[in-house]
């Protein structure tokens, strides 16, 4: 499948089929190919944690309006990150590097530290990077997903332990499409998204 054919053929799917499961090389390949997503200094805050008790399932769902995707997907995943991986031994994400790790890994030390809004930022932005790639894969295997921040954040981290320094970024539910997505809810136009160089600015009346 081409790129461009699982970003449009990609769409948020409510119903699965209850009944299927995705095998371990299936399993094996969202994984790897959302932890090559790309994360600023090569940090990598993403932790991924794979719902797979359907207990823990069951006592999910209310908390996210009874939305049957949580219990019927094949897959469910909380994306989480860690604030905190930037000044977490950041000398691994270099490690590679040869003489230019320790330089890289002092800017990246001097370019968060102090600035807690941009941690977070960073963290939410490199666990969007890593579900994309996980509802763009789950395309290529030929499955459907729904990316979902439609529940009780607080008590969903409660329930699967998140540490103190880490955020849930959202939840994802992939697996074998048991019905169609809606119509699109309505696509902005580009010339409301797309510019070039800069905001159209509004005209200055001369009068
Ligand atoms: C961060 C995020 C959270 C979302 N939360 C939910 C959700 O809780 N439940 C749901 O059914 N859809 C959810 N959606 C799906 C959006 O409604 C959907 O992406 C949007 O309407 C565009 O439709 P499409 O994904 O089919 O192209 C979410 C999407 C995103 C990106």
């Amino acid at each position: 499948m081409q790129v461009s054919e699982a970003i449009s053929s990609r769409r948020s799917i409510k119903q699965f089929d209850a009944g299927h499961r995705l095998s371990a090389p299936e399993i094996d390949r969202l994984y790897r190919n959302a932890r090559l997503a790309p994360t600023s200094f090569n940090i990598q805050h993403v932790r991924f944690i794979r719902v797979t008790d359907p207990e823990l399932r069951a006592r999910i769902r209310p908390l996210a309006f009874d939305q049957p995707q949580v219990t019927d997907a094949a897959e469910l995943v909380v994306v989480t990150a860690d604030v905190q991986a930037w000044q977490k031994n950041p000398q691994r994400y270099w490690r590679n590097a040869g003489e230019r790790g320790p330089i890289i890994v002092d800017s990246l030390l001097g370019f968060y530290r102090g600035r807690e809004w941009l941690q977070r930022d960073e963290a939410i932005r490199s666990g969007a990077f890593a579900a994309q790639n996980l509802m763009l894969t789950a395309r290529e295997l030929g499955y459907d997903s729904c990316p979902m921040i439609g529940f009780d954040i607080d008590a969903v981290g409660r329930l699967i332990g998140l540490p103190d320094d880490h955020v849930v970024v959202m939840m994802l539910a992939i697996g074998r499409a048991a019905g169609p997505a809606w119509e699109r809810g309505g696509d902005l136009p580009a010339s409301e998204a797309v510019f070039e160089n800069a905001f159209p600015q509004p005209s200055v009346s001369v009068a």
